[in-house]
């Protein structure tokens, strides 16, 4: 069946129109050749042409090479990409650094290509597509005639998502090498309005808080330097129009799919209109692009809604899940699983550990993953990263001996590594000391006593993956806990000359994400989950090697509900674990009741973090009555489509929900967190049901109509315990 184009050029207006049912975003070639931004937005059916900046003599601006219109304001239109060096001075997207020294350009629009689907991005993750039909891709060619580079622009348009992603390409047709100082993967000016940016910020155990903040006259940078995504600014903003909420108003958001440095502007210019930026970091980043090779900037995933943060959320959610995890296990229930760390830390061996498995057992839980500790000579964090073997005193008789135990319980069996990291105290180190980042002459920067090897060079990772390789073709490994547990310091390649150690840091990414691909394409069949000290990297782009993360080594219930509901502001529900940990909890001393431990983490991924040897009876029975019911409602939670109901950064209160495709089911989770005499009546309003269909709550046989859950709602009950949890199940009659 031939179907309709999702992206036309219109030559009497010289602009692209790239358009589904839902969204359309217009961008049109200037005079001068430049490439202009038109419009984002809810859908318009055909672009006349009035959208072209107001022509205005704006002082101070640059104007056309050649041209004496004084109107023509480079420093005022908007742009779909700017550069170093004509005349705009709002933030650039790219800086050249040019043969001569010069950091001038000046890309000219050439042509364009529109075609079906959706290529690969070499060497980098990205958003793909099953069928060639789903989506569209134009490239648009723009040259700096002087030095012969290409700057080539991707967009594709997805048949039936609010989704454009776009990416950009330096290809230097030139004599000469460049260097690449700044290259975003997206730019966009966007017209006048009041608008609020939404970021993700934190710390180690505190990830990913919702930080939404009005966009004001200046530059306003979120990034990360750590040559990671970071615990502390992730990856992902949202520019909302101020009177968007979780449910109504404009929203877009931006998804960077990258594990490294990265950068987002957000700029408001005197004119009143708005720049925004996406990529790379540009500090410590330079990158020589020799002549007649190319340099691939990676994406960046934008995600229009008009339904509000719930409605960029939801598709945001279906694409990474669909379009972005590869793993055989993207639309698997996951296992429940039961991790030592916290129960154990490194102090286990065998037989300290097969009761655990044989609680676990009897729990009905499914998985038992062996944590830090069983390599090398650990018994602290002070040694043995890098030495990828057995600690034998832990496992006398192997490790596939303790395989065999858990396999022969029916439990799956999961191990941690952390595969880019390694310590002084290690044969590794003693063997191979050139494999450390490390700068000549110069003491490097221990971080937990650990140092990062430099994953970019290819012998480096040959030879932790051949170490990896060894374990899993010796044991029955079903799943791997990739972790990551400092920031990257002390930045130099040894086989980099000097000119060349701005590469190191994107280096680093691309050695990690062709180690991440060769391990996961080799070993399909293990469940691959990705951790950096909890959720410092969690990113859509690590999404396309491992389908889940950990996402934060906060296991208390509360500081749990901030940390998921942010997380759920740009990551799926199925893409994040949580697990239930022992109480008081370790991190922040808190005593929650197990029920409430057990309804936070059963709101994502879900397992335990305990010595499960040490419950009490009745504790035993209740996480036996958890796992059951976590059985029944996994696909629901894992796969049903996710809606935040109250915000708990806003009180005393948290609730989210999960609908089935056919909206038969609904799960609704709401927390009451401390009590309070006399409280207020509190009344819960749930969305995305059927009006039309009647609902029976499971617990109490109540029946409600689907429009009066979502327009009437429910009194809650006053509860007078602080930490409270209340689950919902309503199913359709
Ligand atoms: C940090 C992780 O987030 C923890 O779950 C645990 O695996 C430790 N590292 C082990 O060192």
């Amino acid at each position: 069946m031939t179907q309709s184009n999702l992206i036309d050029f219109d030559t009497k207006t010289q602009s692209f129109h790239l358009h589904n049912d839902d969204i359309s975003y217009v961008l049109g070639i200037e005079a001068g050749g430049v490439l202009a931004h038109l419009y984002y937005g809810q859908r318009i059916k055909q672009y006349h042409g009035h959208l072209k900046s107001p022509r205005l003599d704006r002082g101070f601006s640059g104007n056309l090479p050649k041209s004496s219109d004084r109107t023509y304001s480079l420093d005022a239109i908007l742009r779909e990409y700017s550069y170093e060096g004509d005349g705009d001075f709002r933030t650039p997207a790219l800086v050249v650094r040019q043969a001569d020294g010069s950091r001038s350009a000046f890309f000219k629009y050439q042509d364009y290509t529109i075609s079906d689907g959706k290529p690969t991005l070499a060497g980098l993750p990205a958003t793909y597509v099953v069928d060639e039909h789903e989506a569209q891709t134009l490239t648009v060619n723009l040259v700096d005639e002087v030095s012969q580079l290409t700057l080539a622009m991707r967009y594709t348009i997805y048949r039936q998502r609010p989704v454009i992603t776009r990416s950009v390409q330096i290809i230097n047709n030139g004599e000469q090498a460049v260097h690449l100082e700044k290259i975003a993967s997206m730019m966009i000016d966007l017209p006048v309005g009041e608008k609020d940016v939404i970021s993700l910020l934190g710390g180690h155990a505190n990830e990913r808080n919702i930080n939404r903040e009005p966009i004001t006259f200046g530059t306003k940078t979120f990034q990360s330097r750590r040559g990671t995504t970071s615990h502390h600014m992730n990856n992902f903003i949202a520019i909302a129009d101020t009177q968007t909420n979780e449910f109504k108003g404009e929203v877009v958001g931006l998804s960077f799919v990258y594990s490294g440095n990265h950068k987002e502007e957000v700029s408001k210019d005197p004119y009143g209109t708005y720049r925004i930026a996406v990529g790379i970091n540009d500090d410590q980043f330079d990158w020589e692009v020799a002549a007649k090779d190319s340099f691939q900037a990676p994406e960046v995933i934008m995600t229009y809604s008009n339904t509000g943060l719930n409605g960029m959320s939801q598709a945001l959610h279906n694409l990474l899940q669909q379009r972005m995890v590869r793993s055989k296990y993207k639309n698997s229930v996951r296992p429940i699983v039961v991790n030592n760390w916290e129960a154990t830390f490194m102090d286990f061996d065998e037989a300290r550990l097969q009761p655990i498995v044989d609680e676990a057992k009897d729990m009905g839980i499914e998985m038992f993953v062996l944590d830090d500790g069983w390599f090398g000579h650990r018994d602290d964090d002070n040694t043995s990263l890098g030495d990828w073997q057995v600690l034998a005193k832990k496992f006398p008789q192997g490790l596939q001996h303790f395989a065999n135990y858990i396999h022969e319980r029916d439990l799956q069996f999961g191990i941690w590594f952390e595969p880019e990291m390694i310590s002084i105290d290690s044969d590794l180190y003693k063997n191979h000391p050139e494999y450390m980042l490390k700068v000549p002459n110069r003491t490097p920067s221990p971080s937990r006593n650990q140092f990062v090897l430099d994953i970019g060079r290819p012998e480096v990772r040959e030879n932790i993956h051949s170490q990896m390789k060894a374990i899993f073709d010796n044991t029955d490994i079903d799943y791997v806990k990739w972790d990551m547990n400092r920031n990257l310091t002390d930045i130099y390649a040894t086989d980099l000359p000097a000119s060349r150690q701005g590469e190191v840091m994107h280096r680093y990414v691309l050695g990690l994400y062709q180690l991440l691909e060769e391990l996961t394409t080799e070993y399909p069949d293990i469940l691959w989950e990705g951790c950096s000290g909890g959720g410092g990297r969690i990113d859509a782009g690590f999404m396309y090697y491992m389908p889940q993360s950990w996402t934060s080594d906060n296991t208390d219930a509360v500081a749990r509900m901030k940390i998921q509901y942010g997380t759920s502001l740009a990551y799926p529900i199925s893409s994040f674990t949580s697990h239930v940990s022992e109480a008081p909890n370790q991190q922040t001393g808190r005593y929650t009741s197990l029920q409430t431990r057990g309804a936070v983490a059963m709101s994502s991924v879900f397992g335990y973090e305990l010595d499960l040897t040490q419950m009490t009876d009745d504790e035993k029975q209740a996480v036996k009555e958890q796992v059951a019911q976590y059985k029944q409602m996994r696909q629901l939670v894992q796969y049903g489509q996710y809606s935040r109901l109250i915000d708990p950064n806003e009180g005393n209160r948290c609730a989210w929900m999960f609908v089935s495709d056919d909206k038969n089911e609904a799960l609704v989770f709401s927390f009451n967190i401390l009590s309070q005499a006399q409280p207020e009546n509190k009344m819960l309003k749930l969305v995305d049901l059927d009006a039309d269909k009647v609902y029976e709550d499971v617990a109490t046989g109540d029946e409600f109509g689907g429009d009066e859950l979502m327009h009437a709602g429910i009194y809650e009950p006053a509860v007078f315990s602080d930490f409270n949890a209340m689950i919902y199940h309503y199913k359709a009659k």
